[in-house]
């Protein structure tokens, strides 16, 4: 029997920037461009190229502008026909999704990530669905959602994106315990998030992209609090384990983590180069720096 099909990726956006402060004081995290696109709509386009249609934001205090990014702008797409700016337009309008498929809820306190995939529950109902942190993005194709439906569509379940990390980087991250591996298929029977190194059970850290069943909402119900004082949606997936198929996918894209400034420099770099308009001038400032 083929898994229930996957429709909607929750993408949790109320988070404060803290790693990237002041640049994000007045504006969203999520919208800081990489090269001229915003985060949140490289992680929308990665989403439709999985085939999830709609998206699910967990936004918070502060965080209107990335509504207004999803809707139309009326004020400039009459300024831009006006003077027959017909390409910028175009690429203004792509970024409006069909009405309807974007629905938002609020987390009302930052209470962790745990506690915010919890306030998506109502929208989601009892389906699987994915869940895709927006601070990282992929850094090409066929992109980590992609990845993790292909599984999905293979094994059902629960699925996490995985990469390895060398070893003395697991406190940053959610890290598994492996128990078989098949490729790049990982079966899965524990995991922790942040660990020190010496505590980590793998060196293959959580990517914040997942697909999960519905049962992780009774769980983080009554998570309690976690690492750094948060309700850790790594600590319900680690209970979950116990209760269902449960597996990790070694992704193949690479991946831009753009909360930290490091990553986003890194981040733009990259996704500049790899296009026609801008690559070529910026190779060339980057030989003569
Ligand atoms: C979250 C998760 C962690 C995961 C990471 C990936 O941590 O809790 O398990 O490895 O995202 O980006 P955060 O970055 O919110 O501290």
């Amino acid at each position: 029997m083929s898994p229930k099909p996957l429709r909607k990726v929750v993408i949790p956006v109320a988070g404060l920037g803290t790693r990237v402060l002041p640049a994000t004081k007045s504006i969203p995290k999520e919208l800081l461009p990489v090269v001229d696109r915003p985060l949140i709509d490289y992680v929308a386009e990665e989403a439709r190229r999985a085939g999830l249609a709609d998206l699910v934001l967990v936004t918070g205090r502060g965080k209107g502008a990335i509504e207004d990014y999803f809707d139309h702008a009326f004020e400039l797409e009459e300024a831009l026909k006006g003077k027959q700016k017909n390409e910028i337009l175009n690429d203004v309008l792509a970024t409006v999704p069909t009405a309807g498929t974007v629905t938002y809820t609020r987390q009302q306190a930052p209470l962790g990530l745990g506690h915010a995939v919890w306030c998506a529950r109502e929208i989601v109902g009892d389906e699987p669905f994915a869940i895709a942190l927006p601070d990282e993005i992929s850094a090409g194709a066929p992109g980590l959602l992609s990845e993790l439906a292909e599984a999905y569509a293979e094994v059902g379940g629960n699925i996490i994106a995985v990469e390895e990390v060398p070893n003395e980087e697991t406190s940053k991250y959610g890290v598994i315990s492996p128990k078989g591996r098949r490729g790049d298929l990982i079966e899965i029977d524990g995991m922790v998030e942040k660990p020190k190194p010496a505590d980590a059970p793998s060196n293959f850290r959580i990517i914040g992209r997942y697909v999960l069943q519905p049962e992780i909402f009774e769980l983080l119900e009554t998570q309690e609090r976690g690492a750094g004082g948060e309700i850790q949606l790594t600590d319900s997936m680690m209970t979950l384990t116990d209760r269902q198929p449960f597996h990790a996918r070694i992704c193949a894209t690479g991946i831009h983590d753009c909360g930290s400034k490091l990553g986003w420099l890194k981040a733009n770099v990259d996704m500049a180069l790899k296009r026609d308009d801008v690559g070529p001038g910026l190779t060339d400032f980057l030989k003569s720096v």
